[in-house]
């Protein structure tokens, strides 16, 4: 399968987005295997061009073509509203994503199918056939209704990985309330800003959850946050760990006693084809989070027809993507994507090296797991825990394996593919955004010859394109933008409460000229190679990506500046092993604040607390000045390469005081 096993790896980059540079040169290729291509929906390169090509000629209708494999009640009057740069989708059609997810599958056999098979950190495993999760669905769904929940409200949900979780996401859905799922890691803090930016009226939440053998309690966070969220009429509460929860009267009530002794039958409401599914929030370039909105219609379509067609997914298939239903990986590919067309999901609660490091090794084998959907930065984790774990156990039952959330770099793709593949499961490297809803750019198993490192073209449907700063087009391997030329079914619709805030991010970059309409920025660098595939610099702006979630550096500073000693941070990333990026917070202190080792685990602390532990800044530099332009911005470009090189050759004529930069080296030398 490999022609070539000499790939030569030679990258810098730099994120200055008008000088984006790669010279990465990987030449290994793998075919699809014959027989894996032969069983596929898409069988072959000719086959899948010949479906880009169709689609590309009329994205539209190749997109409604998509929409018609889910059940609709009303058909819709306008496959696509375009008033740049607001979409709408199958305009006029109505329908609901939890029928799509559930109600379809109860005609027939699927009915006593696994929907998703639960393994709980301590051993204990659930399965709930599609009949069953419709029951639990209903009643949690009668449940909210009872609770005064309508059409249009916010739910938040604050939870850990437990079957619970997918029941009140369906169960909003099926109502027509638009959840917000907050991640189980995030601290008080980060729940209240959500709750308040998201106007929820009720919060979905847990005692506490199973995480490396102990409990998190989720209850006492949730206290802390929804005191200063004044719209919270009602707190959920599952009794995952049966501890004492402290329950206030008339406010909180337990999941046990709202949703067990409801009816399972619930009439699903008819809602738009626009009406919105979900608020996700995620990192922007300044300090406050943004609150993704997606929409119904649109984003079914593309997450069941993506999640079909780049995990090939046929009957028979376990299903196992690790991500969190915290984030939108969660959402659409272990959620939405899947139940959709009908597959059994396993769903994992606790951390993977517990109670060692073979954890999900012994969860495939055990439940024949043949598709596994993973991060990069998991994958480097289980490398360095060493091969020995993997191979004790019969992996025989995986067919295909996949990437997202950050460019995979080759030693662990090929790791990847040898170790956990055993060299016969086509890799899926998939690259999309919370933005995106959907995968966007990914090969297809059975079609695809796949180069370590690069997540190929773009699917069917789909137009994107690597340009210069003024709109032009890259040449072959010259770094550039990322952009969508195209409206897309699963795109964002806004950010929740904040339009202006939309145009800007994603639109004020590429805005409608006399040569096009005005395309979406991903915020992506990238170049496209001679066979035009598309290599994943990095991010252009002020956002990293540490163990594949995205963090706003803007956020993590303004956590450290509301500590009491901290006078001024900068935060930076350099590349790390495992996490892809490491976090560098530079700080400066209030006069008679006096910097050491028990202040930066303060300030480590204190991150954690205002985010969340994922947000902890690796290292902490004490700096006397951070280096700044004359109009007062701090030059982050100069503190990454010091972090990064070690020195900071990059252009400094803009810098104020040249002497700090020069401190700053110094101690970099120590
Ligand atoms: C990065 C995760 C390279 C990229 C679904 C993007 C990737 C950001 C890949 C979105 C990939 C995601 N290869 N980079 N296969 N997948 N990224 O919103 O920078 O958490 O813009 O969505 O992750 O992260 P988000």
């Amino acid at each position: 399968m490999a022609t070539r096993a000499s790939g030569s790896r030679n990258t810098t980059s730099s994120s200055d987005a008008d000088r984006i540079s790669s010279v990465l040169s990987e030449k290994r290729r793998f075919a699809p295997p014959a027989a894996f291509s032969a069983a596929a929906h898409v069988g072959s390169a000719r086959a899948l061009s010949a479906l880009r090509a169709a689609a590309s000629a009329n994205v539209v209708a190749f997109w409604e073509e998509k929409a018609r494999d889910l059940l609709w009640f009303r058909h819709w009057k306008k496959p696509l509203v375009w008033k740049h740069p607001h979409a709408q989708w199958f305009v006029g059609g109505t329908t609901n994503a939890s029928v799509n997810c559930l109600d379809r599958h109860l005609g027939g056999w699927r009915r006593t199918k696994a929907a998703l098979i639960w393994e709980g950190e301590m051993g204990e495993v659930r399965t709930l056939t599609y009949q069953q999760l419709h029951g639990q669905v209903c009643k949690a769904a009668n449940a909210l209704l009872k609770l005064g929940v309508q059409r249009g409200d916010v739910v938040a949900i604050y939870m850990g990985m437990v079957p619970e979780t997918v029941i009140a996401m369906l169960a909003c859905a099926r109502i027509g309330a638009t959840h917000n799922v907050i991640f189980g890691g995030f601290s008080s803090e980060a729940v209240r800003e959500r709750i308040n930016d998201s106007g929820a009226v009720v919060l979905i939440t847990q005692d506490a959850t199973v995480r490396r053998g102990s409990f998190v309690e989720l209850k006492s966070a949730a206290d802390a946050a929804v005191k200063k969220c004044p719209t919270i009429r009602h707190m959920v509460v599952l009794s995952r760990c049966g501890i004492h929860c402290t329950m206030k009267r008339g406010r909180d009530l337990w999941w046990h006693d709202v949703v067990d002794g409801a009816s399972p039958i619930n009439e699903p409401a008819q809602l738009d084809a626009e009406h919105p599914l979900f608020i996700l929030y995620t990192s922007g370039s300044t300090g406050k989070p943004k609150g993704i909105l997606h929409t119904t219609g649109g984003y079914l379509t593309q997450v069941a027809y993506t999640t079909r067609m780049v995990f090939d997914l046929q009957e028979d298939d376990v299903y196992f993507c690790t991500a969190d239903v915290g984030w939108i990986t969660g959402h659409s590919y272990v959620v939405y994507g899947p139940l959709m067309n009908g597959a059994t999901v396993m769903i994992y609660e606790g951390v993977p090296n517990y109670p060692a490091p073979d954890r999900m090794w012994d969860i495939i084998e055990r439940h024949a797991v043949s598709i596994f959907y993973t991060a990069p930065t998991a994958i480097r984790s289980f490398m360095k825990w060493g091969e020995e774990w993997p191979n004790r156990h019969d992996l025989s039952s995986l067919r295909l394996l996949g990437t997202v959330g950050e460019p995979i770099n080759p030693e662990a793709w090929m790791w990847y593919h040898s170790v956990i593949g055993g060299g016969r499961c086509p890799i899926v490297d998939t690259w999309w955004q919370t933005e995106t809803g959907a995968i966007m750019i990914s090969p297809l198993p059975g079609a695809t010859t796949t180069t370590p490192g690069t997540a190929t073209k773009p699917l069917p449907g789909i137009e994107v394109d690597v340009v210069r700063k003024d709109g032009t087009p890259c040449k072959s391997n010259e770094g550039g933008l990322l952009v969508v030329k195209h409206p897309w079914p699963s795109m964002l619709r806004t950010i929740y409460g904040n339009d202006e805030r939309y145009r800007a991010a994603y639109w004020s970059e590429f805005p409608k000229s006399r040569n096009h309409p005005g395309w979406y920025f991903t915020g992506d660098g990238a170049r496209r190679d001679a066979d035009g595939n598309i290599w994943i610099i990095g991010r252009v702006d002020d956002v990293v990506n540490v163990s594949g979630h995205r963090l706003g550096t803007a956020e993590i500073e303004s956590a450290l500046v509301s500590h009491p000693r901290v006078a001024e941070a900068a935060v930076v990333a350099r590349p790390d092993e495992v996490k892809g990026n490491a976090l560098v917070a530079f700080v400066t202190l209030k006069g008679s604040a006096k910097a050491s080792t028990a202040l930066s685990e303060e300030l480590r602390a204190h991150v954690a607390k205002e985010i969340g532990p994922i947000a902890k800044p690796e290292e902490i530099r004490f700096a006397e000045a951070l280096p700044k332009t004359r109009s007062g911005k701090i030059m982050r470009r100069l503190l990454r390469e010091l972090v990064t090189s070690g020195t900071a050759k990059g252009d400094v004529t803009t810098l104020e005081d040249a002497g700090v930069l020069e401190r700053l080296r110094m101690q970099e030398e120590e």
